[in-house]
């Protein structure tokens, strides 16, 4: 159901790689809610995945970028505000990946060049994109920045590895930018920590499957699904959050809240 909640907003929604991930879910549920955007992703993302698709269907262009990069953030930027028309009302940052994770590194024996390289993709990447936002002043006043998180960051998944340590620094990355983008410019920043859930970086982690079972079995709501996120998200986008910032946002049916549920106790219990 659709209610133009962002209609005339415009921006740029980051980590569309199929039709599993959860900026492509977003980005088919901000087009239906009346915004336009610009689509982008790394470069070799681009080849790989069906983007184009995506932006034939929600009549977007499509501008590639690798988020660790300054000057492609800055080319981005300015090349949206072209094409879109003027500042920028919302800005998504799906964006993530651990090299030690997909070299099958344990935690315990990090790579540490992997280990920069995960963060610099996953975490330092959303100062950057805010840090390009700001110096251009690209953010109309109202407008609404979020990145998405995971529940690592606040207490132990041995199979997250390093990622736990990237969310911790992503999530208080939002709050610190958020002060001075509230201050100076009257823009939220935010982080979604979403249910796990089956795109491809999720599924990258040893033992998802049986972890997404147990977090669906602990969550009173059941997990929430990417379609639930692209939802939660238009909320944030919209003018019914104005004053919602820097805050790590649970978004998981309720599994952060949660110490045992019945079915938890009733399979130990057999
Ligand atoms: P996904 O694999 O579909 O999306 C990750 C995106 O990051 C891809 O589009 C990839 O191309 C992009 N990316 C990687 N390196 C990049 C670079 N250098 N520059 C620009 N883009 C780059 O997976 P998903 O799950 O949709 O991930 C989106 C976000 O949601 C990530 O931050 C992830 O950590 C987070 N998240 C995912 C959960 C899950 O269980 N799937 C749970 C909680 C948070």
């Amino acid at each position: 159901m659709a209610y133009d909640l962002l209609k005339g907003k415009k921006g740029i929604i980051f980590g569309a790689l199929d039709e599993n991930s959860i900026a492509w879910k977003t980005a088919e549920s901000v087009h239906a809610e009346g915004g336009t955007f610009v689509l982008s992703n790394a470069p070799i993302a681009m080849r790989m995945g069906q983007i184009k698709d995506l932006a034939a269907k929600t009549g977007s262009q499509i501008v590639p970028a690798d988020a660790t990069s300054e000057d492609d953030l800055n080319a981005l930027i300015a090349k949206s505000m072209e094409i879109l028309g003027g500042k920028l009302d919302f800005v998504l940052h799906s964006i993530g990946m651990s090299v030690n994770v997909r070299k099958g590194r344990h935690y315990t024996d990090e790579k540490y060049d992997f280990t920069a390289k995960g963060w610099d993709v996953s975490a330092l990447s959303f100062h950057k994109v805010m840090q390009s936002l700001y110096k251009a002043d690209a953010m109309n006043e109202w407008g609404s920045i979020v990145a998405l998180t995971y529940m690592a960051a606040q207490r132990v998944f041995p199979d997250y590895n390093d990622m736990a340590d990237n969310k911790a620094y992503l999530e208080s990355v939002a709050r610190s930018f958020g002060y001075f983008f509230g201050k100076e410019k009257k823009v939220r920043v935010n982080t979604i920590s979403q249910s796990p859930t089956p795109t491809t970086a999720g599924q990258g982690v040893k033992g998802f499957d049986g972890f997404i079972s147990y977090a669906e079995k602990m969550s009173p709501l059941g997990n929430a699904t990417a379609q639930d996120c692209a939802d939660y998200t238009v909320s944030l986008f919209s003018d019914l959050t104005r004053k919602v910032t820097m805050q790590n946002l649970f978004h998981d049916g309720g599994f952060s809240s949660t110490g045992v549920s019945q079915e938890v106790i009733d399979y130990f219990s057999k």
